[in-house]
């Protein structure tokens, strides 16, 4: 067996959670109890390969650092335990609690093997915790919701206090039917059918992992709207797996959307880029909220991979990594209320600015810094003012060929590029280093930016395998795994064109 020191190998993330060993997808169960951030999340305990779903477990106090746990629920010979959410019952309704302690109840999908009576459906589980986590225990009468479906999955189950009554509401997908069916509960154990949501905008591959939840606009706490989010693979904005998100009410039975773009299932995808999307890149996938954050603070985290490609991806023992936590905030833009993103910040915290540039003008051509501005693992703030300047942006994880002994500055690079033509943020990996594990992954994504002010902010981190970007504060963000040789680490101003300036420029190590 490796030790872990071993395993901290080239790809492995500073900043970003993997199991220590073996396979992760979906982030599930995210809730925060007694001072404890939990994060469980699908996991093959046995292999680096998807399969044997369990549910994994880590913890963590301040979402930056966190502690691998025991695998909290495990599959066995009847079902296996697909994504699902977690509750703290804090008025003990289901009756697990004991000692007058609120107990954790997870929502999870059994997905029930051939050797169960009910072989081939998919239903809603629960399992309990009355140690704040640290084990659980499978209700004796699960499932709790079976429609006798193959495709009914990813229960988030969230608390409503409405003028219809207060109640838990389950928001979970008829995943090839692309619908979010909504249901209620008084003790978590019986369900009522409410409403049915969809399909609606993209529609080109199945619906996956929803979530459904309330924010103010501006932070005016009168004026509030709710998110359906609505993960879906493949079909996304970028190819494959992808996340979007519909704006709109929520009256305790029916969400009512007011950014559905096109209604029912498309055979055209030429809307894509008017629906909304939680992120422009490949490797966003799964993401859903944290039930009961405290300031009443939305914080989600998704799957940094995609289901095209997750199964090729370099390994060493363990696979693929979350993303960052990111808080997700209502914003009035043009009028109409927007989703913007910021990332708990790993460096604001644990990091020091180690290379910085005052304004000045951006030379044609690509200008590298200094090997103090260099790095696998940096935050980078940017602001360019495109002015003249064809393209502006940045060169990231530049360095040599995958298996090159020299760092040639030449070879491979990830290129971040704001084209003033067009007005797009694009992340191009094609030679961001191995891309050859799999066909689709050589990629470049691309998103519209409008210019504030004649600005673009640029807010990038990188860790060793991934670049997330978040541009004009959040309120787009492209996120996309890079495999890089170690050589490449170097960052480099990027202009096509006399006539742009860089406002300023922040590097953090
Ligand atoms: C999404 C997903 C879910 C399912 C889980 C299985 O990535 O396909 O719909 O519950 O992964 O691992």
């Amino acid at each position: 067996m490796k030790t872990l020191t071993e395993l901290d190998c080239q790809y492995r993330p500073k900043w970003h959670y993997s199991a220590q060993r073996n396979w992760l997808n979906d982030p599930n169960g995210l809730v925060y109890s007694n001072g404890t951030y939990h994060l469980f999340y699908q996991h093959n305990p046995h292999g680096e390969e998807w399969g044997n779903m369990s549910w994994g477990h880590a913890t963590s106090t301040d979402l930056q650092h966190w502690d691998e746990q025991p695998v909290a629920i495990a599959c066995d010979e009847q079902e296996a335990i697909f994504s699902g959410s977690a509750v703290v019952d804090v008025h003990n309704t289901s009756g697990f609690g004991a000692g007058g302690v609120p107990p954790l109840v997870a929502i999870y999908t059994s997905a029930y093997s051939p050797a169960s009576p009910l072989a081939g459906r998919q239903a809603q589980s629960l399992a309990y915790s009355t140690d704040d986590g640290a084990t659980w225990t499978k209700y004796a009468g699960n499932p709790v919701l079976d429609r006798a479906s193959a495709d009914f999955r990813d229960p988030k189950v969230f608390w409503h206090d409405g003028a219809a009554g207060s109640y838990w509401v389950m928001v979970a997908v008829e995943a090839v039917h692309h619908e979010v069916v909504l249901y209620k509960s008084a003790d978590l154990l019986t369900w009522e059918y409410l409403s049915t949501f969809g399909p609606a905008n993209a529609t080109g591959g199945v619906w996956e992992c929803p979530d459904l939840f309330e924010l103010p606009v501006d932070g005016d706490a009168s004026n509030t709207r709710w998110v359906l989010v609505v993960n879906l693979s493949p079909g996304g904005i970028a190819g494959g797996s992808g996340g979007q998100y519909f704006i709109g009410t929520f009256d305790g039975v029916t969400f009512h959307s007011e950014t559905t773009v096109t209604d029912g299932v498309q055979a055209d995808d030429s809307r894509m880029a008017d629906y909304g999307w939680l992120d422009w890149g490949r490797d966003y996938y799964a993401a859903v909220s944290f039930s009961n954050a405290p300031d009443g603070r939305r914080l989600m985290i998704g799957w940094m991979n995609n289901w095209q490609y997750a199964a090729s991806t370099p390994s060493d023992g363990w696979r693929s990594a979350m993303s960052l936590v990111r808080e997700v905030r209502l914003v009035c833009r043009g009028g109409r209320p927007v989703l913007v993103q910021e990332a708990v910040d790993p460096f604001h915290t644990h990091a020091t600015e180690v290379f910085a540039l005052d304004r000045q003008p951006l030379a044609d051509g690509v200008t590298w810094l200094p090997a103090e501005a260099s790095g696998d693992v940096l935050r980078i703030d940017a602001e360019f003012e495109p002015g003249a300047a064809g393209r502006v942006g940045l060169v990231l994880r530049a360095g040599s060929e995958p298996g090159g002994e020299s760092a040639d500055l030449a070879g491979a690079r990830t290129v971040l590029a704001y084209d003033c033509r067009t007005a797009e943020l694009s992340l191009d990996r094609t030679e961001s280093g191995n891309v050859g594990f799999h066909e689709s992954f050589p990629s470049v994504e691309r998103v519209a930016v409008a210019l504030e002010d004649g600005r673009l902010r640029l807010r990038v981190f990188l860790d060793r395998c991934s670049v997330e970007v978040f541009a004009q504060d959040g309120l787009a963000t492209i996120t996309d795994l890079v495999f890089p040789a170690n050589s490449g680490t170097a960052v480099g101003l990027l202009a096509e064109g006399e006539g742009g300036t860089l406002a300023g420029l922040a590097v953090l190590a």
